[in-house]
């Protein structure tokens, strides 16, 4: 355990890929990795098709299956969602919340995604909120309202009684994702400690000091251990260089290695 006492997460996000037979495949290959690494607290986003296979597999192991998206209502009339309770019937523990993707391509507001990362600790699936700003918005100085925005709208929706370690954050700077262009390590760590102080004041330092914030945007295991080296970031949100299996522990074993004692 690092010192700061949060323990570090490193999160594949599928995205749209997998069969379901790739994802056992992965699944079994990854579980005995998986209980080796004891600092590290791992997480599987599958798409909803192999939901179900992944968290029957990873049952009673180290590994966190979450999906990578769902609805804040429980149950009725939204054809094509799936609820937190649905989530929950299959033994999914962790849900993505306003990815970059969802956001753009699907339209999703600052008030939607809080809504969800509500319902989501409400249920106890562990949200993964994600925010981040485009090239423009960090070009032209707007990259802090952006970001402080994203998180406030969260942080008002959640209210008082959210502890830290009920909710992750994920800073995922939109023109790094699936580029190639990775955030320096100290623009992350700029960034994430940006957030962290912006949710010590606008909640408390115990809130602060247990959240966990996690980098992503074009995280590879070249570049993994000098992001995660930097005292605010508490793992990655990893999508690219998740999908093989031998990469995906990699970026765990790097995790591992940096953040331990
Ligand atoms: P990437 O995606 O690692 O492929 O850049 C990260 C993400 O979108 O979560």
């Amino acid at each position: 355990m690092p010192e700061n006492g949060r323990r570090p997460m490193m999160a594949a996000n599928w995205k749209m890929n997998k069969t379901v037979t790739e994802a056992e495949r992965y699944i079994a290959a990854l579980l005995p990795r998986a209980a080796d690494s004891g600092g590290v607290d791992v997480a599987v986003f599958t798409p909803f098709t192999c939901l179900s296979e992944a968290a029957r597999m990873a049952e009673d192991s180290e590994v966190l299956v979450g999906a990578q998206n769902f609805y804040f209502e429980d149950s009725g009339a939204f054809t094509g969602e799936v609820s937190a309770p649905l989530l929950l019937d299959i033994g999914v523990g962790a849900v993505i919340v306003g990815h970059s993707e969802r956001r753009e391509v699907f339209g999703e507001s600052d008030e939607t995604v809080a809504k969800k990362a509500k319902r989501a600790v409400e249920a106890k699936l562990l949200p993964v909120v994600c925010v981040g700003e485009t090239k423009e918005e960090r070009d032209s100085g707007g990259m802090w309202d952006k970001i402080s925005g994203q998180t406030k709208a969260v942080m008002d929706e959640l209210g008082g009684d959210v502890s830290g370690d009920s909710v992750v954050f994920a800073y995922e700077p939109i023109w790094a994702i699936g580029t190639g262009d990775t955030a320096s390590p100290e623009d992350a760590q700029e960034a994430i400690g940006q957030i962290r102080g912006l949710l010590r004041e606008t909640r408390d330092d115990s809130f602060a000091d247990s959240v966990r914030i996690l980098y992503g945007g074009s995280v590879k295991p070249e570049n993994i251990a000098e992001i995660v080296a930097k005292e605010d970031v508490d793992g990655g949100l990893v999508g690219g260089a998740s999908l093989e299996v031998e990469s995906f522990e990699k970026l765990i074993a790097a995790a591992d290695g940096q953040k331990d004692g």
